[in-house]
């Protein structure tokens, strides 16, 4: 399968083989192959909104496969604050790099930026939209927590409304043979349209408020933070704010291999309490954006087959 020169923008572009192989690849990097593959490849990382987990993880999985990178962490310093385009800083910048990741608060903003230029751009999140890379850590710490992506019940807690991280997941889980349970207020459900994309793949879902309707059928418990960032009115961010949280109580009502997941970072959503559990696997799941991303550059450059 060749991925050289390709955008990973968006879950709709994929394919399920396409996931595989990308899954495959990133458990072959984990094992120790692919070593210094990425030798003369330079990524540029841009941030226009913040993170620790993907951009440090994309950096660190550039260097540890022996490439380099340059990148804008705090936007304030970049040209953008002079008025340069989007598509402009990606113009110039591609003439720097083999590969750009980009975070930005639009949605739409990797597309925009693929649109100008022919080195492969990685979404690394757009405003609500997807976080494809996250979603393929995601199945790869399940795939290597359960053997497989099939016959599983995964429950996605929280603010399904503008988590981008659980849009990207459904749609990919949707190649898969899984029982999806939408736990939210009424105020962050899923939106309409990844509801409709769900349905049409025959992916079969219910919704629920109350985690404990459900939280015995679960294998997966998938929890999100409410994305404050993105209310335009805070008062409405206050009507759901601390509205569910995971503690040892809970956790005791819900089935006893529950495997816990967040795509971090947690503000109040899950109690430090249960990081020392079994249940619990999402600093694992952090760690495989290492490989899973090391797999990505080394696909879309070329430099991995
Ligand atoms: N999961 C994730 O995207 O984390 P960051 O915002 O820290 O990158």
């Amino acid at each position: 399968m060749n991925f050289k020169g390709k955008d990973i923008i968006s879950l709709r572009d994929f394919k399920k083989e396409e996931i595989e192989y990308i899954l495959q690849k990133a458990s072959e990097v984990k094992e120790g192959r692919h070593s210094n593959s990425l030798k003369g490849k330079v990524l540029a990382s841009l941030f226009f909104e913040p993170s620790t987990r993907t951009r440090l993880s994309f950096e660190a999985a550039m260097t540890l496969l022996g490439g380099n990178f340059f990148g804008i962490a705090d936007p304030q310093s970049s040209s953008t604050q002079k008025g340069e385009t989007l598509k402009d800083t990606i113009k110039t910048i591609s003439g720097y790099c083999d590969v750009i990741a980009i975070r930005h608060p639009f949605e739409g903003a990797a597309r925009a930026s693929a649109d100008v230029t022919e080195i492969p751009i990685i979404n690394a999140g757009d405003g609500s939209n997807q976080h494809p890379t996250q979603t393929l850590l995601d199945l790869y710490t399940i795939k290597e927590q359960f053997g497989s992506l099939d016959g599983l019940n995964i429950g996605l807690l929280g603010d399904l409304k503008y988590g981008r991280t659980v849009h990207s997941l459904s749609m990919a889980l949707s190649f898969y043979n899984v029982k999806l349970f939408m736990i939210s207020p009424e105020l962050l459900k899923m939106p309409i349209h990844y509801a409709q994309y769900l349905e049409n793949k025959g992916i079969k879902y219910t919704e629920t408020q109350n985690i404990f309707d459900v939280g015995q059928d679960l294998d997966i418990l998938y929890v999100t933070r409410i994305q404050r960032e993105r209310f335009g009115d805070l008062q409405e961010y206050e009507k759901v704010a601390g509205s569910y949280k995971i503690n040892l109580e809970v956790l005791d009502k819900l089935n006893k291999k529950i495997k816990i997941m967040h795509p971090l970072p947690r503000v109040d959503e899950i109690d430090d309490s249960v990081d020392k559990t079994d249940n619990a696997i999402y600093f694992e799941q952090a760690h495989n954006g290492i490989p899973v991303r090391q797999a990505i550059l080394g696909l879309v450059t070329g430099a991995i087959q």
